[in-house]
């Protein structure tokens, strides 16, 4: 994949937003300083617990007509909702290889559709599983949760696999999900993540604006560092 300058993206979880007002609560974000919105997509089969899906994106998009939306999608058979979550106007369609068989086939089907390609590991999935399909990929995403639930504590012994990531692919877009916040930016950032995403620690905060604009200076002075 054709990888630019690394920048910080900063892409709040709506997952624990209220979820009756999802359109206010995404543009909110927005208007706060995300940069994309990280929208969590489950099935009740490959994680516990149920989301929305390609309808309610579909309805979200009409309001919100130029956000990035990134699907993550935590279901058994991502390569089902391929097409129609490129009809409800999803930019990057990031799915979990523990389920899929046919990597590539699903990267190549995922572009055919015109969204990027995002590849989602699970904690106990080694970097190993997903080395060979790096440059398939636009993004690889470092679960720090176990999928399923927000608010949950993050792990930080996942970092290391940040860090080789980031060790033998310095412009790949590394992305982090699970108990990221205020708390636990630092380790991110210095592992090498450079897409951040928060869910509760950016929806319960009385000032949205100030914790984004403050993970996002962490990130950018250890992308900064990097690039001296
Ligand atoms: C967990 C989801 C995450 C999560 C983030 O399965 O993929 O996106 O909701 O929420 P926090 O930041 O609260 O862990
Ligand atoms: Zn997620």
């Amino acid at each position: 994949m054709a990888r630019g300058p690394l920048r910080c993206k900063i892409g709040p979880s709506i997952l624990n937003a209220d979820l009756s007002q999802l359109y206010l609560e995404s543009q909110r974000l927005l208007d706060n300083g995300a940069d994309y919105l990280h929208l969590d997509v489950m099935d009740g089969h490959f994680v516990p617990n149920l989301t929305i899906g390609h309808p309610v994106v579909k309805c979200l998009r009409s309001k919100i007509k130029t956000a990035f939306f990134e699907t993550h999608m935590m279901v058994s058979n991502p390569e089902k909702w391929i097409e129609p979550m490129a009809d409800a106007g999803v930019n990057l369609y990031t799915f979990h290889i523990e389920p899929v068989k046919e990597i590539p086939k699903m990267c190549r089907l995922i572009r055919e559709a015109g969204m990027k390609v995002g590849l989602a590991l699970k904690p106990a999935t080694g970097i190993e599983e997903v080395r060979q399909f790096i440059e398939l990929a636009d993004v690889v995403l470092i679960m720090t949760v176990e999928p399923g639930f927000g608010g949950q504590k993050f792990m930080n012994d996942m970092m290391p696999k940040v860090q080789w990531l980031r060790h033998n692919y310095p412009l790949l877009d590394i992305e982090v999900d699970g108990g990221v916040g205020l708390n636990t930016i630092n380790a991110c950032s210095e592992a090498g993540a450079n897409m951040i995403v928060s869910g509760t620690a950016i929806t319960n905060a009385s000032n949205q604006r100030a914790v984004i604009a403050s993970l996002r200076e962490t990130v950018e002075s250890s992308i900064h560092k990097c690039n001296v």
